[in-house]
């Protein structure tokens, strides 16, 4: 691919998506701290690659992790059913790139390998995320993978910013 990178004008870069080891944690954890407001213990990263590793994936270049995404696996009700239909659903937990490596298609990788983990491997008819109601690019993310804002949560997160569930059958 050829892209931009930091200090350089135009280079031709080979982004590996593949699931995460237990050696990549420090580097998940890190990366979640500089990105994102909602920063979790080393045990929940861990129980999340334990239980769901197969839904947890790394993007790396040049022997760099530049982004994660973390997974759950869930039965609840469906969201795109008319009557009550008890389903499996995937769960996005946590998705973020650094902030040199955006705007790359990096984000667009992960959801695809992990909702085909949710589909394929665990059986998953539907995924759901929530995102900050201010989070524009990630909302537009996922509006372009055929999310649906299914509602509203009225202050959601610790600051009291409210999110958007958002949905999409696989
Ligand atoms: N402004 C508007 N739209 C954007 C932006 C932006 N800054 N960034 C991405 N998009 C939309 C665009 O439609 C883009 O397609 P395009 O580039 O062809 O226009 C589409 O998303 C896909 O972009 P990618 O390059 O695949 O996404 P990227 O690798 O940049 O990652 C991400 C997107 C993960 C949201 C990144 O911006 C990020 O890490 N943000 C900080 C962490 C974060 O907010 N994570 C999500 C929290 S919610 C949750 O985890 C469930
Ligand atoms: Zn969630």
């Amino acid at each position: 691919m050829v892209t931009m990178l930091p200090g350089v004008i135009k280079k031709e870069v080979n982004i590996i998506v593949r699931n995460a080891t237990l050696s990549d944690l420090p580097n998940i954890i890190m990366i979640n701290r500089e990105t994102l407001p909602e920063n979790y213990p080393e045990w929940f990263f861990r129980e999340h690659l334990e239980k769901w590793g197969k839904a947890f994936y790394v993007a790396e270049i040049e022997g760099r992790i530049v982004g994660y995404i973390m997974s759950r696996i869930e039965e609840g009700a469906a969201f795109f059913k008319e009557i009550f239909t008890l389903i499996r659903k995937g769960h996005i937990v946590s998705v973020a790139v650094l902030k040199e490596y955006r705007r790359m298609g990096i984000g667009t990788m992960l959801m695809i390998k992990a909702m085909e983990s949710m589909k394929n491997i665990y059986n998953c008819s539907e995924v759901y995320l929530e995102v900050r109601v201010s989070n524009t690019p990630a909302i537009n993310l996922y509006q372009k993978l055929g999310f649906k804002i299914v509602r509203r949560i009225p202050r959601y997160y610790v600051d009291g910013e409210d999110a958007y569930l958002m949905a999409r059958e696989l």
